[in-house]
């Protein structure tokens, strides 16, 4: 390739104590205090509406943290007019400028904006100073750098050419705009879905999540700073539904990139399904969604590794990645030994704000995954199936806390195994040990989803079999370590089934699909 070739940007450790951790607490306690009015950006210009809506933290819901300017169907309207109309010009620029862009934004958020953006993140989405960093910093400045990286590989491919003939590819962005829809969970997927398709040429619309404004405001200063055009990128905060309808119907429509609930994004592809016929090209269609990720050991797994698998895949940032492991298959013979590992780890965390930084666990995203998390909790209370190991204290005095929460049951197909829940409550089944092969199988058939998964064992023929067995199980397979974590540029990530169309965010698959192909052959 033509540029070196990009690292993962080393993740900062912030130590009790260090100037790294004091500064970035800093930043957090002042942006606590700031009233934010947070406009959307349209056409490069801060826009703003009539309607306002409140901005509150998960872990303070009374505190007042300002307002967002909710659009109208006007605004959506105004977004994909603008993207069109900045089309031309973007497309002219080149990849090698776009790129320039995109690694300037990646060296912003390495150095000036670090600190805003993951307190932006602690504060609006609830994660923890170590959480915020692996998302809003390097997970983002890696999908920036690596793609670019990738961007490279791809316009750099040689054409073939033989006697009397030149072959060649020509990539070009897709005819028309694009959408991007973005969860909550991740900065840095809000960042990605958007940034990617612009930087293979498109122009966007982006609608963030309600709850992720705090930090989408601050990926869109990072953009305009780096020198994004205006229009490329185009941030709306409108209703969802009626936002798809407006969107998915214009015949310029070209592109979904959606990261979310598997119902919307099926609801998104009847829509488009529905519309084929208006368009003037059929739109591409990428959108990871659910999970319910797996843990399963076998009898010769290391129990310390698959205690802390547990812990830190099902807990941290409260269970909200949609890789978090949320149900294990552990096996009878270790089973009580993993349970006494986990209790004395669980024994040790602390909940609380990530102002905190010795908080490991924060606060839910708001009041119906409190409430969702809590009906889990009342049922398994009640129920003859599920008893409650760990946890199960719920707290919404101050802000959404959910205690890490373990749930026991005999049933595998009790609902908290079976039912993607996005909280911090795992579910545990205990198998007979001699039922290894009928348990893998178990793992396959439970769920619908196909995300991520572990397998623990120290017996190679176990893994080859778990390996064989789960094969389709998840889009993302881990060996004898946590399922959550994928670090882009070493393990691609997403999932199919009900999770995803698999495209591997932050890799070339990707960004092919934001890109359609022209071969040309010259003859002389
Ligand atoms: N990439 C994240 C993880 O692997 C999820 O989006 O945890």
């Amino acid at each position: 390739s033509q540029v070196p070739f990009a690292i993962n940007e080393p993740v900062r450790t912030y130590e009790p104590g260090s100037d790294e951790v004091k500064s970035l607490i800093a930043t957090y306690k002042k942006m606590w205090k700031e009233k934010s009015a947070i406009p959307m950006i349209i056409n490069g210009k801060e826009v703003i509406s009539e309607e306002k809506v409140n901005i509150s933290s998960p872990q303070d819901h009374q505190h007042d943290l300002g307002y967002y300017y909710k659009g109208t169907m006007a605004n959506v309207d105004e977004a994909i007019n603008t993207a069109l109309a900045a089309k031309e010009k973007w497309n002219n620029l080149g990849w090698e400028q776009r790129a320039a862009i995109f690694l300037k934004a990646a060296d912003l958020i390495a150095g000036p904006y670090r600190d805003r953006l993951n307190a932006a993140t602690m504060i609006g989405q609830s994660k923890n100073v170590h959480q915020a960093e692996i998302d809003a910093a390097c997970e983002f400045i890696d999908f920036l750098r690596f793609n670019v990286e990738f961007m490279t590989e791809m316009y750099s491919e040689q054409p073939v050419s033989d006697t009397g003939i030149w072959n060649r590819s020509e990539y070009r962005p897709l005819e028309g705009f694009c959408f991007a829809v973005t969860p909550f969970n991740f900065t840095a997927i809000a960042g990605n879905l958007p940034s990617c398709m612009a930087m293979m040429g498109n122009v966007v619309v982006w609608k963030p999540s309600d709850k992720q404004v705090l930090s989408a405001k601050v990926l869109m200063d990072v953009f305009m700073e780096a020198g994004l055009p205006a229009g490329v990128i185009n941030m709306i905060f409108t209703d969802g539904k009626e936002t798809a309808e407006k969107v998915m119907s214009h015949p310029d429509f070209a592109g979904l990139h959606f990261t979310g609930s598997t119902k919307v994004f099926q609801g998104m592809w009847k829509m488009i399904g529905n519309n084929i016929d208006l368009f003037k090209t059929y739109p591409r269609i990428v959108g990871e969604t659910g999970g319910k990720d797996f843990v399963v050991a076998h009898s010769s797994a290391n129990v310390e590794s698959v205690a802390t698998g547990l812990v830190r895949g099902a807990f941290e940032y409260q269970g909200q990645k949609c890789s978090a492991a949320s149900r294990a298959y552990i096996p009878k013979s270790i089973w009580n030994d993993v349970k006494n590992v986990m209790e004395s780890q669980l024994k040790t965390i602390k909940m609380g704000s990530p102002e905190d930084p010795s908080n490991f666990v924060n606060a839910v995203i708001d009041k119906n995954s409190f409430e969702k998390c809590k009906g889990y909790i009342e049922r398994a209370e009640k129920s003859t199936d599920a008893e409650i190991i760990f946890g199960g204290k719920c707290d919404d005095s101050k802000g959404w806390f959910v205690e890490p929460t373990v749930i026991l049951t005999t049933n595998p197909k009790y609902e908290s195994v079976c039912e993607e829940i996005f909280g911090p409550i795992l579910s545990i089944y205990v198998y007979e040990d001699q039922d290894w092969t009928e348990t893998l199988k178990l793992v396959d058939e439970t769920s619908p989803y196909s995300l991520t998964g572990a397998v623990f064992a120290q017996d190679r023929y176990a893994i080859a079999e778990a390996y064989k067995a789960l094969e389709n199980a998840s889009g993302n397979f881990y060996i004898n370590d946590k399922p959550t974590g994928a670090v882009v540029g070493q393990q691609p990530f997403g999932g199919a089934r009900a999770s995803g169309t698999n495209d591997k965010a932050g890799s070339k698959m990707n960004l092919m699909r934001w890109v359609s192909v022209r071969s040309i052959k010259e003859t002389f």
